[in-house]
């Protein structure tokens, strides 16, 4: 009763008439025609099998005797569901037309496993009938992949065919398996019998997060690796699934487990383990011949056992301070005339493309091996935002998106404080859903070099299946409207989806999924110079209201808003924002704002913060909202740049005791405290009227100048050109991240 009775809210809220189930598939198919009727489903099901793929076959016979719960017959002469294969039409599409019975058309197997997963997703299984309707429908993307991290923690090869079987139901085709790190070395090399004696094991892991001082370790052994049978086990599994497996073999960075099984691979006669935290280390691979050769063996055993035409290379995060001193790679930059260690990287990815080459693969790895020139075969897999991907799609390589951005499923889906640990960053349902892989400063024709999207689940922090379900969860079905719908619902009817159909669904295979979609909204905005808390319920029939020391505010039907009013001096104020179905409470949440005499006041920013971090715009630094750590995008505004400046021009003459800035340091996410701030205070005749200038040693940093008047008051941050040796995004320029100005009187 209770799930009907949501059923029937979730639909009422979108104003739509009785919905089918041919408006409830994941993801949305090109064109489906709904038309009168229903078809009723005999108890015994007569199939024409004559162009029924084998494997078709017997997914279609699970799922009539397990799931709808009928008998079936296959029989040339049988005409409830009957197939048939097209020649001539587009790759992997498929129509299904259902009146008086079931007819699909496909054009290869793979489209007929899909129409047999549009068709499940059909069916009213309780009513034993399935809507007349026409369905046509074909992807958008040739590569639809999911990718998962089990080297920071092993998944058994039940839990990946688990993860296949999922992925296969939603239309994904790719599965990326980052089979190697520092944390653990998960593939059996027969040649190198170490890799896995020694490089699976580790000793114990970090608990909490990376940047957390003093470091805490669980003293528990993490170990796990496949062998040679339990990848052919796995590679024929996703095959039959029409997923290609595409492993990843990490080089020349995140190489730890590799040396500590084999310590000759390494640049310097250092003892190295398998690493126990998470993040960037410094010992790469040398590139001394016999590296280059183990590597090559590795990659030969690899190509024996990986059918898939891509192979992965890895490529990022390659600390170069061990290359830099090593006699040996100094004899290789010598040997092949390389002028940098940035070109010694791109000598090192073009052997390693020139040997699979030889063996008919193609070599993909992250947008890192662009650095030093791109070489000849390669894919690019982009990561770092999608300028990666642009470059290489504007120099005719192929692309696979997917960027931190979007495409992050280990970053967290809602408020931190209400989620588990994560590394860091934001990546909501609805952001994933209207991710589109092909920037707007690709012309059409390069446009054609993008393959597709795919989101990637590193698993620092994930440490079951559980807690994996629950960061992939809905996310990978929004993806799957990303890149396989041509024809993508709006965000509202997914949700519909989602609530009516799909969690169900995943409620019965038993998935973890998360539900922070359903959670209240609630945001501080700025509306002509108001500061306002905003709180919207994720159903429009359930009511909010806000309160503050037990006085409410107007409690709204789908959302409720409060006004904020600055306060002579910084404060904290709490609100309770509750969200009640009937006379139900459904959510409770609170926002804290660190209120100010310049609550909603904007600060004059130059440049513009980076589109990625944008936050609200200039009122973010006065809104009340402390950005939270782990850090959490939405809160923050970013910038990649030299230098940064913050003015406000009072207009005659105002002044502020102490003017305090909140600022964010996390080196694994690139983000820097800045080199220099310096203040410079203005007089109305705008003279200079004196300045300060401090080192950034922390993330909240105070300018005072007691009984000093000012009428403009101007903040310049200067960043460091680079990031440092050693750490992630070494040598790239440094993020600086800020969320809150704040004025004392
Ligand atoms: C990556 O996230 N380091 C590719
Ligand atoms: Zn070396």
């Amino acid at each position: 009763m209770l799930k009907f009775y949501a059923c029937l809210i979730w639909t009422l809220s979108l104003g739509l008439d009785v919905l089918s189930q041919g408006d409830m598939v994941v993801p949305t198919p090109s064109r489906v025609v709904q038309s009168k009727g229903v078809h009723v489903l005999p108890d015994m099901l007569q199939i024409n099998d004559e162009n029924l793929p084998e494997y078709s076959k017997d997914v279609l016979k699970q799922w009539v005797t397990k799931e709808l719960k009928k008998n079936l017959l296959f029989n040339a002469a049988g005409n409830d569901i009957t197939f048939q294969r097209l020649q001539n039409v587009p790759a992997d599409s498929y129509t299904i037309d259902i009146l008086n019975g079931i007819k699909i058309s496909y054009s290869s197997d793979a489209s007929c496993f899909y129409a047999l997963q549009t068709l499940f997703q059909l069916v009213d299984r309780e009513a034993g009938t399935v809507a007349n309707c026409f369905v046509s429908d074909q992807p958008k993307f040739a590569w639809r992949g999911m990718h998962l991290d089990v080297s920071r923690h092993f998944y058994t090869v039940d839990e990946i065919k688990r993860y296949l079987d999922l992925m296969a139901h939603y239309k994904f085709n790719t599965f990326h398996w980052h089979l190697t790190d520092d944390q653990g070395w998960r593939i059996e090399i027969r040649k190198y019998p170490k890799l896995t004696q020694i490089g699976s094991v580790r000793a114990q892991s970090l608990v909490g997060h990376a940047s957390n001082n003093p470091e805490v370790f669980d003293g528990v052994k993490e170990e796990g690796y496949y062998s040679q049978n339990d990848i052919r086990e796995i590679v024929a599994y996703a095959n039959k699934r029409y997923i290609n497996v595409v492993p990843e073999i990490e080089m020349p960075g995140h190489a730890s487990a590799a040396i500590a099984a084999y310590p000759e691979l390494n640049c310097l006669d250092t003892t190295v383990k398998v690493v126990e935290k998470w993040g960037v280390f410094e010992d790469v691979f040398c590139t001394k011949p016999q590296t280059m050769q183990f590597l090559k063996d590795v990659l030969e055993e690899v190509c024996q056992l990986f059918p898939s035409e891509y192979i992965h290379i890895g490529g990022d995060e390659v600390p170069k301070a061990h290359w830099e001193k090593c006699g040996n790679c100094q004899k290789t930059m010598a040997d092949h005339r390389l002028k940098n260690t940035h070109e010694l990287q791109s000598y090192f990815i073009r052997e390693m493309d020139v040997f699979l080459t030889s063996r008919g693969k193609k070599l993909i790895g992250w947008d890192e091996i662009l650095e030093g020139g791109l070489s000849e075969n390669a894919t690019v897999m982009s990561w770092r935002g999608t300028s990666g991907g642009i470059e290489a799609a504007k120099k005719e390589h192929f692309v696979v998106m997917s960027p931190t951005s979007h495409c992050y499923f280990d970053h967290y889906q809602g408020e931190s404080a209400k989620e588990p640990l994560a590394i860091g960053g934001y990546l909501p349902l609805e952001k994933v859903f209207h991710f589109n892989p092909i920037p707007d400063a690709l012309e059409p024709y390069q446009a054609n070099y993008i393959l597709g999207a795919q989101a990637n689940l590193w698993t620092e922090y994930i440490a079951n299946v559980k807690h994996l379900d629950y960061m992939i969860f809905p996310r990978l079905l929004a993806l799957s409207e990303v890149v396989w719908s041509t024809n993508k619902c709006d965000y509202e009817q997914f949700i519909v989806k989602l609530e009516n159909k799909q969690l169900p669904f995943l409620d019965e295979k038993g998935v973890n999924y998360s539900t922070t979609h359903r959670r209240t909204k609630t945001e501080v905005v700025e509306k002509n110079g108001q500061i306002k808390i905003v709180a919207k319920a994720s159903n429009p029939n359930w009511t909010v209201e806000i309160s503050s020391k037990g006085k409410p505010s107007m409690a709204g039907t789908g959302s409720s808003f409060y006004d904020l009013k600055p306060t002579n001096f910084p404060m904290k104020e709490l609100y309770r924002v509750e969200t009640k179905d009937g006379e139900t409470v459904v959510g409770v949440d609170t926002v804290v704002i660190n209120n100010q005499p310049f609550l909603g006041k904007k600060w004059t920013i130059s440049p513009e913060p980076s589109e990625h971090y944008s936050g609200k715009g200039a009122v973010s630094l006065t809104d009340g909202i402390i950005g939270s750590r782990p850090w959490n995008g939405k809160e923050w505004l970013g910038f990649q740049t030299d230098t940064i400046t913050f003015t406000y021009d009072y207009g005659q003459d105002g002044r502020h005791n102490t003017i305090e800035l909140n600022l964010l340091e996390a080196s694994s996410s690139w983000i820097y405290l800045p080199k220099k701030i310096r203040c410079t205070y203005y007089k109305a005749n705008g003279k200079k009227r004196g300045s300060v200038e401090i080192q950034a040693y922390a993330e909240r940093i105070g300018f005072v100048q007691k009984k000093a008047k000012y009428a403009k008051v101007e903040i310049q941050v200067i960043m460091d050109d680079k990031i440092p040796a050693g750490q992630p995004g070494e040598g790239q320029k440094p993020w600086f991240f800020i969320s809150e100005i704040i004025t004392l009187p």
